[in-house]
């Protein structure tokens, strides 16, 4: 009998134009925040009277699950939602329930400042999240009053962290951007309050996202003073990366107090590895954290595109991206000054 060549039918994952694979897909539910973090949402440009989103912008569950699938079916493995702040999106359980049963989905996680987190913790886990990363840049309350835009949420921020444990939302992340002078000499408490916890705490430079927080390179702590500073307290030994294009180079206490990260955007920038796109609450397609204009989906979407219109779309534009923004930053700063788009907006 003639050997039958099994077809399949599994369609290739889309590679850019520098042959970086689409891997992950970060989905900004929600524009607005309930924090004014001076360095992503500054209270003088995020007043009272600013506009964000109506909701009617926003993309709706069902054009997110549908966004989704077809970007599986062009390569992405992992999901992460994102804001501004998710857990404000209305029904978010609904839509981590949607997603969670997506095939060839392998992760979904969700980035939040963690504020609404202990009364969401457990449904979130039951209707299928993976994995939570908290936004914690201090655990000193008259610090973290400063770095959140005026907020007292020190203590409810740290009960959502427990509840997230309780529920297994893990491994739970701790992200911390360090700015000098503001919140850099409290880095070492934020790894002493998570020490022997299995919470891994991550240390991010400070970037120059969007074109609001008055961004300067004097603000920026290399990961390496840093990692010097905590490894002379608590000895430090490198563990290899979990998979291609991880973002933070890991560490572990050689003590088994666990492990911290960092994430060196600025002095070690990691575009070569760069395998995610993101997609903002109202449906525009981004490849870089640092675009200035990106792909509008929600239209085609809403005109009854059909998948394979939509799906080619989002293949076309992933092969033709040649973003490695923090690899030529200083070209560019000098160049010409960006419009880039807001974090807040695209998802961090
Ligand atoms: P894990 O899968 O848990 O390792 O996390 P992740 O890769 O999804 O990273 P996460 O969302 O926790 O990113 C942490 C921070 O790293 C973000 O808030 C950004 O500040 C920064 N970051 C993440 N992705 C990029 C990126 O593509 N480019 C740059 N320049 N920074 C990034
Ligand atoms: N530089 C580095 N990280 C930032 N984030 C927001 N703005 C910046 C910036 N300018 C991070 C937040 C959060 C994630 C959503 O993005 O701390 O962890
Ligand atoms: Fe909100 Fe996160 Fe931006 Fe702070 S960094 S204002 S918590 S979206
Ligand atoms: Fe990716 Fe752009 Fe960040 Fe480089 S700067 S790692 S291309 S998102």
């Amino acid at each position: 009998m003639a050997s039958r060549r099994k077809i399949s039918r599994v369609p290739p994952v889309a590679e850019d134009a520098l042959g970086r694979p689409l891997h992950d897909l970060r989905i900004s539910v929600m524009d607005r925040c309930n924090f004014r973090c001076p360095y992503c949402m500054p209270r003088e440009t995020f007043h009272d009277n600013y506009e964000f989103l109506h909701s009617a912008d926003r993309l709706s569950f069902d054009e997110i699950v549908r966004l989704t699938r077809l970007f599986v079916a062009a390569g992405v493995r992992k999901v992460r939602l994102t804001g501004g702040e998710p857990l404000l999106r209305s029904n978010l359980a609904d839509l981590i329930g949607e997603l969670s049963v997506i095939p060839g989905l392998d992760d979904l996680a969700l980035t939040t400042n963690g504020i609404l987190l202990a009364q969401r913790a457990a449904e979130l886990k039951a209707n299928g999240l993976k994995r939570v990363t908290v936004s914690l840049d201090s655990v000193d309350p008259e610090v973290f009053r400063q770095m959140s835009g005026g907020f007292d949420g020190l203590d409810r921020v740290l009960d959502g962290i427990e509840a997230a444990r309780e529920a297994g939302l893990e491994p739970i992340k701790v992200n911390a951007v360090i700015q000098r002078g503001i919140n850099e000499d409290g880095a070492l408490d934020l790894v002493e309050r998570f020490r022997g916890t299995g919470v891994i705490v991550r240390f991010i430079e400070y970037m120059d996202v969007g074109s609001r927080n008055h961004w300067e390179p004097e603000r920026v702590v290399p990961s390496r003073v840093l990692r010097d500073r905590i490894s002379a307290r608590w000895p430090l030994a490198p563990e290899a990366s979990a998979h291609r294009g991880e973002v933070a180079e890991r560490y572990r206490m050689i003590d088994d107090g666990g492990e911290v990260g960092f994430i060196s955007s600025v002095s070690q920038p990691f575009c070569g590895d760069c395998t995610r796109a993101r997609l903002s609450s109202d449906g525009v397609l981004y490849t870089c954290l640092f675009a200035t204009d990106g792909v509008d989906l929600r239209g085609p979407l809403r005109r009854r595109a059909d998948d394979a219109t939509l799906r080619e779309l989002i293949r076309g534009t992933w092969q033709a991206r040649v973003d490695r923004y923090s690899e030529l930053r200083q070209r560019l700063r000098r160049e010409q000054p960006l419009r880039k788009i807001e974090m807040f907006y695209i998802g961090g």
